[in-house]
């Protein structure tokens, strides 16, 4: 059986319900580009919210961090990686958290007690040392020599933002040494490898730096997939575990080339790592593509390096080397996120049409920086080859920035971006007075929709009652998406009614407006608002005359008239009493 489904099954008998992996890309959350932790999606339910599936829940979740891709390539980082993880809302803590993880561990794994060790929270100036966590580690028979009291920097988690809930945390470790574990736990020595975190949120982190206690006690416990696997098949490259290995294996083949060769194997990791990641990207339904903004850069940014690690690998790049792995990754985790399936076309053209677009350009950025190289005499790359490189040939500036580090060189990334930005200033100059002659740019959509899912919103509440409230949303320039709170199948008549009061308050031509104010007039005033804590002290309130007040960033048409026909193209379950709706403006 799979460590996912031992994992979910373990806590499914302790009495936790099983939550879906939220989105690689959040929902509803402008602050962050990518879900970095199965507690991301949880914040408002760890701050109090009542969840609808209870308070013990359990799930693994997709995961993205891009930390340094610089690092992505050694034998035990990713780019995306799956997180187990279990919380309580309020409910159990320390001794019920610590007591299952060390029965997880071995009773279902079977990893024997003499290889555990475990770091507690030392205490600081506001928060006590954990004695509490300690005692019950020395209970379950942990000897006192392989506890270890570390301070912030190792036994503290959180906020993942800057603001959030945070506290205090319990590691556990594994001896990966080939000799018996020594006898006292010593937290530099390498072979002691980090399996499982458990945090215990009691505090929230304001944005003064004030840590003031949360209204209920939280465990939050994070386990990384492919780290614990590698330990359970007793390897020290992940690379070589169930995980990875047909994908290397595959890679060898198309290339003629063995990852037991040093002088490839980083190059066969970095290939292997960012096309999981750019099919678990665009395979998400938010409909991510390579742009230069955010996701879509680093989409853009993954592909486009996989292709470089490629080429230097002599793969050839015309071939369809990039499918055929891409296919791989799909089959191996299409049972447990089956968007990757319903997205599956979505997913290769993707790649294929990048890759087209790079291919064309990179045989030449790469003679041209070698030229550039062998030309300069100072050890820097200046602003205007960057931009060239860039401009020209497709190179991302971290490329760049890459392929001049492996010289022994710099690149003046300042001033690129400098000139980066000049360039942009000119070009949206240039796309406004394209569309000045009254056709609609891409921004001018999003606007419509985006404003759509407030009277959407509005015209819910009054078809279904006050109990809806918006839990996500998302919109691109083709369709919306919008996510509510409601525990039934809305009738074919409440979706009628709910289309055509959304079409009549467009042709109402109400204005809308906007008002700053504080949180509490906003609340006081009756706006709807989610997630208000992600907001400053002082917020945007908007308002469609009497229909709408929602807390929101904008931004919005100026009146309702501008947004075309509207019209529901499907409505479902999105999850446990929330109903998603997909709908249209022509
Ligand atoms: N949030 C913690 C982590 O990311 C535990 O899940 O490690």
């Amino acid at each position: 059986m799979k460590i996912k489904d031992l994992y979910i099954d373990f806590f499914l008998s302790k009495d936790h319900k099983k939550l879906n992996s939220a989105p690689i890309i959040p929902e509803n959350d402008p602050t962050s580009l990518f879900n970095t932790a199965g507690m991301q999606p949880l914040v408002p339910y760890l701050m109090g919210q009542t969840h609808p599936l209870g308070k013990r829940l359990t799930n693994f979740q997709k995961c993205f961090r891009l930390t340094d891709l610089d690092v992505i390539g050694d034998k035990t980082h990713h780019t995306f990686f799956e997180m187990l993880g279990n919380w309580s809302l309020g409910d159990y803590f320390k001794k019920e958290s610590i007591t299952w993880s060390f029965e997880f561990l071995t009773s279902v794994l079977n990893i024997p007690i003499e290889k555990l060790a475990v770091t507690v929270f030392k205490g600081n100036d506001s928060v006590p040392r954990d004695e509490e966590s300690a005692q019950i580690w020395k209970n379950l028979g942990i000897p006192e020599g392989r506890i270890s009291y570390l301070g912030e920097e190792d036994n503290w988690w959180g906020p993942a933002g800057e603001t959030g809930p945070c506290g205090p945390d319990t590691e556990i470790f594994y001896w990966r040494g080939s000799e018996p574990a020594p006898t006292y736990h010593n937290p530099d020595d390498e072979r002691w490898v980090e399996i499982w975190n458990n945090v215990f949120m009691e505090y929230y982190k304001d944005k003064d730096g004030n840590f003031k206690p949360l209204s209920q006690k939280n465990v939050d416990t994070g386990m990384g997939l492919e780290r614990i696997t590698s330990v359970l098949e007793g390897v020290d490259d992940n690379y070589k575990t169930t995980i990875w290995k047909d994908i290397i294996a595959k890679i060898e083949e198309i290339s003629g080339l063995s990852y037991n060769d040093e002088n490839y194997a980083r190059s066969m990791r970095i290939i292997a790592d960012h096309i999981r990641a750019i099919v678990i990207i665009s395979g998400d339904d938010a409909g991510i593509k390579p742009s230069n903004t955010d996701q879509g850069y680093i989409l853009r940014r993954l592909i486009r390096r996989a292709i470089r690690y490629a080429k230097k690998l002599n793969i050839d790049i015309n071939s369809d080397f990039e499918s055929i792995i891409a296919n791989m990754v799909i089959e191996k985790y299409k049972k447990y996120y089956p968007e990757l399936e319903r997205n599956k076309e979505t997913i290769l053209e993707i790649l294929k049409v990048e890759k087209t677009k790079f291919s064309r350009t990179i045989e030449k950025g790469l003679r041209e920086f070698e030229k550039i190289i062998s030309s300069i005499d100072t050890n820097i790359i200046d602003k205007n080859t960057a931009f060239k490189l860039y401009d020209t040939y497709g190179f991302p500036i971290e490329l760049t920035i890459e392929l001049a580090k492996e010289k022994g060189i710099e690149v003046d990334e300042k001033g690129f971006k400098e000139k980066f930005i000049e360039h942009q200033e000119k070009s949206r100059a240039g796309s406004q007075d394209k569309f000045k002659g009254g056709l609609s740019s891409d921004d001018d959509v999003n606007i419509k929709y985006h404003t759509a899912t407030h009277l959407l919103n509005a015209a819910l509440k009054t078809v279904l009652g006050p109990n809806v409230h918006q839990k996500g949303s998302n919109i691109t320039n083709e369709r919306m998406r919008f996510d509510f709170s409601h525990p039934l199948k809305m009738t074919k008549e409440q979706i009628a009614q709910t289309e055509e009061l959304v079409n009549e308050y467009i042709k109402m031509a109400i204005d809308v407006e906007s008002q700053e104010m504080t949180k509490e007039e906003a609340i006081k005033m009756g706006a709807e608002a989610m997630f208000i804590e992600k907001y400053g002290d002082i917020v945007t309130v908007y308002s469609i005359g009497t229909i709408s007040k929602e807390l929101c960033g904008g931004p919005h048409v100026k009146n309702t008239s501008e947004i075309g026909k509207f019209k529901i193209i499907k409505e479902e379950a999105s999850s446990a009493g929330v109903r998603r709706i997909k709908a249209i403006i022509e």
